[in-house]
Order: C-alpha cells, then sequence, then structure tokens
C-alpha cells in the first residue's frame, strides 16, 4: 500500500483509548481554553483522523511562512497550505502552556482537543498578506476562502494537539465520515492497491461520474473512494446530506458493486484552487489512494483560477514532494453527436452546440421549478433527491423559515 505522506505510518491525533480521553476531558475542564473558529476547529478534526499526517498539530509562523512561500515546513517536509488555529482574543490564554481547544459548531462548545503550546505569535498585515496571496492566488475579500482567512485573527497558536471527538461529523454523517485511518483498512481489507480518490463538493452530475469510470478504466484501478467534503462550503452550496443522498443512489444503481467507497471527510472548503489540490493529494495519499483525479477548475470559485491551474501546480513539484500521482482530467461533457460523456480534448470536429452545457444557475433554476435537468446532464434518481431538496427549499422559503 501507498506509504502515508512522511512517514512510515499515520500518525492520528485522536486519544483511541477511551481512558486516556477521560483523563484528557475531565484535565481540560480544569485548564484555560479558547473557542475555536471553524477553520481551525477543522484542521483539528483533519488532524485527529490522521489526514494531516505527519503533522502533530498547528504551525508555527516560520512554518506557516516557509509552506506559505516554499511549500516545505522548516523541516523541509513538503505540505501546500498553512494549518494554523488563529485567533482574535489571547486574553485567557496568556502564559498557558497547556490549553482546552473548544469546538464553535457543537452546542455548549465541548472541548475539542488539548493543545500544549509552543508559542503565540502575532500575524504582521505583512505576512497576512503573502499568505493570502500565495494560498488563495488573490487579496480579493470577494473570494469566499480570502474572506474567512481575513476574518480569522492575528495571533497564532502553535503546537501539538490531542484530539478528543470528531466534532458534529460523526454524528452528523455516521457511515458516510471516515478517518483516514479507518479508510486506509478499509482499502486494505478489500485488497485495492490501485485506488482513485476522487473529491467533491457537489452531488455528482453524469460528467463527474463519468470522470470516475474513465479514470479506474485508463488506470487500471481496483477501485474509486468519493471523498466528498463534509465542512463548511459558501452560501449557495448543496448540503452535504443531500449531496450524500444523491452520491449514494448513482453508486448504487449505475457502478458494479464493491467498485466504489462513497466517504466524507470533516474539512471546511478553502476554495484555494491549486494550493488546495496539493493539499487534497497530500491528505488523499494518507488515507491510501495511488490517484487523485484533478478534473477543470479543482477547488476553484468564480473565475479566480484558470481551469487547468489546479493541475499544472502538480508538473512544478520538486520530485519527491508527493507518491500520490494525480489522474489529469480535460472538460468532461455529454457529446450529442457521439452520445456519450466525452473529454472534450478527445473528440474532433465539435462546436460547443454539439455538448450538453447548463451553468449551475440553470441547474438550480429547473430544479427549483420542479423540472429534471436532461438526462443527459443528470441521472433522473439524482435529479429526483435535487428537485425534492430545492422545492422544499422554496417552500421554506415562501413561510419565512
Ligand atoms: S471541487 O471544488 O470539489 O473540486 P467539484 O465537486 O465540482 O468541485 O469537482 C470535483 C472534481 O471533478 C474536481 O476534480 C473537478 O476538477 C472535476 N470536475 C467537475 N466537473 C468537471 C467537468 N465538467 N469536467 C472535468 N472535470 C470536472
Amino acid at each position: 500500500m501507498i506509504r502515508p505522506h512522511g512517514a512510515d505510518a499515520l500518525d492520528p491525533r485522536f486519544v483511541s483509548d477511551s481512558n486516556s480521553r477521560t483523563a484528557l476531558l475531565a484535565e481540560a475542564q480544569t485548564l484555560p481554553s479558547i473557542v475555536l473558529n471553524s477553520a481551525a476547529a477543522a484542521n483539528a478534526v483533519m488532524l485527529g483522523g490522521g489526514y494531516f499526517t505527519p503533522l502533530k498539530g498547528f504551525m508555527n509562523l516560520a512554518d506557516a511562512m516557509s509552506v506559505t512561500t516554499d511549500m516545505k515546513t522548516g523541516d523541509g517536509l513538503f505540505w501546500p497550505v498553512p494549518i494554523l488555529n488563529v485567533t482574535d482574543n489571547i486574553d485567557g490564554i496568556r502564559g498557558a502552556k497547556r490549553i482546552a481547544l473548544r469546538d464553535p459548531n457543537v452546542i455548549g462548545n465541548p472541548v475539542l482537543a488539548v493543545m500544549d503550546v509552543a508559542g503565540i505569535e502575532e500575524i504582521s498585515d505583512e505576512q497576512l498578506d503573502t499568505m493570502t496571496a500565495k494560498v488563495f492566488g488573490t487579496l480579493d475579500m470577494g473570494h469566499p476562502g480570502v474572506s474567512v482567512f481575513r476574518g480569522l485573527g492575528r495571533y497564532c497558536i502553535a503546537g501539538d494537539i490531542q484530539v478528543l471527538n470528531f466534532s458534529y461529523f460523526e454524528e452528523e454523517f455516521s457511515g458516510t465520515f471516515k478517518t483516514a485511518v479507518k479508510i486506509r483498512e478499509e482499502i486494505g481489507e478489500r485488497g485495492w492497491e490501485k485506488v482513485v480518490a476522487f473529491q467533491t463538493r457537489n452531488p455528482m452530475h453524469l460528467a463527474h461520474e463519468e470522470l470516475c469510470r474513465m479514470a479506474k478504466e485508463r488506470l487500471n484501478a481496483d477501485g474509486i473512494v468519493i471523498h466528498m467534503l463534509l465542512g463548511r462550503l459558501k452560501a449557495g452550496d448543496i448540503p452535504a446530506s443531500v449531496r450524500d443522498a444523491c452520491i449514494r443512489k448513482m453508486v448504487d444503481v449505475y457502478f458494479p458493486e464493491n467498485t466504489v467507497m462513497v466517504n466524507g471527510y470533516g474539512f471546511d472548503m478553502l476554495y484555494a484552487g491549486p494550493r488546495e489540490a496539493l493539499l487534497h493529494a497530500v491528505f488523499r495519499q494518507n488515507m491510501g489512494a495511488t490517484h487523485l483525479i484533478v478534473g477543470r477548475d479543482h477547488a476553484g470559485v468564480g473565475s479566480f483560477y484558470g481551469p487547468f491551474d489546479a493541475q499544472a501546480i502538480f508538473d512544478e513539484l520538486p520530485a519527491g514532494s508527493l507518491d500520490i500521482e494525480i489522474f489529469a482530467a480535460d472538460h468532461t461533457a455529454w457529446s450529442k453527436k457521439l452520445n456519450r460523456v466525452v473529454m472534450m480534448s478527445e473528440v474532433e470536429d465539435h462546436t460547443p452546440e454539439d455538448y450538453v452545457f447548463l451553468s449551475g444557475t440553470k441547474v438550480r433554476e429547473m430544479l427549483g421549478q420542479g423540472i429534471a435537468p436532461p438526462a443527459e446532464f443528470s441521472r433522473p434518481e439524482v435529479a429526483q433527491i435535487l428537485m425534492d431538496y430545492y422545492q422544499l427549499e422554496d417552500r421554506q422559503a415562501a413561510v419565512g423559515e
């Protein structure tokens, strides 16, 4: 099986022994604490699940800046995005060596993790600008990832953590939320060697489905892990529970048994395009995938990135940065001429009119009116789940819920 990133074994920061967890929870009640922001909580959940191996906790400013500019920590480990616990208020934890980290996304803010504080540093305006520009490729506050990142605060709390639970993910997405440890185990049990991971934050339409099928066939892979984002998205994106239902239905009906695993991870979307694609690759290697599908505008938003920037960035990496490889896919769409989904660069004599293209806005409009997108765009079973969701949303909006 593929090695975890920069390590021989995964290092999940979740404390799996329940007695130790109980003891840590009791200790946490005696410690100074802070309520994390959602981005930091998501980092803790990823660290807990082994996805961010070999990191043991949150980066200090030197590592964060080194990752920002050179995509390496101070120790020379390839890492594409700073993993930070940033806050705007450190009054309650000044001088503390050990603190409790509380969960912002669960009522009552229970303790999510305990942290050994290695240092608290103030991030300068210049450093904040450099991080934003390098990671997101823009300083534009209209970018949803940038506006979240710039609102987090300016104190960087660094140090190793011990994670005590997986926030709301385990309960809300039981059966779908999985740690990297668990997925790696399941891949091993299935005896899969060559494994393709598919990142998604959407319900899967036909182009996505075919992309998975093409990748599996062309790579001669043993299986596909559809690995959906379960954390926070921007307004207007479809909730994870609805996407989960669509994807499960599509896999049940249209893929042979035992060829696809449907799983999810608890992380907030950054919309950081190329840099996020690299992070996606790191944590898919950790969960045991040998390949990650990177298609058109992977992890992008609006027109902030070129459609294939997220593929190109992999070509620029120094050799040995990652073991996982990408399956670089061209734009896929239904060809009316050939009656199948194609990669657009692979067919000749096609004009834009020969494809079925629908914008996200158009699809939402249709679904809201109870009109199913054409079968060339969406499977009818998937369209039905989406229509039910959009119509319920409209009814709730009408009664002011
Ligand atoms: S993402 O933000 O999670 O990347 P999305 O769920 O839309 O968004 O995409 C999942 C994966 O499918 C990404 O690798 C993306 O590049 C790819 N993809 C989505 N639609 C297409 C398409 N029509 N053609 C090629 N690749 C696509």
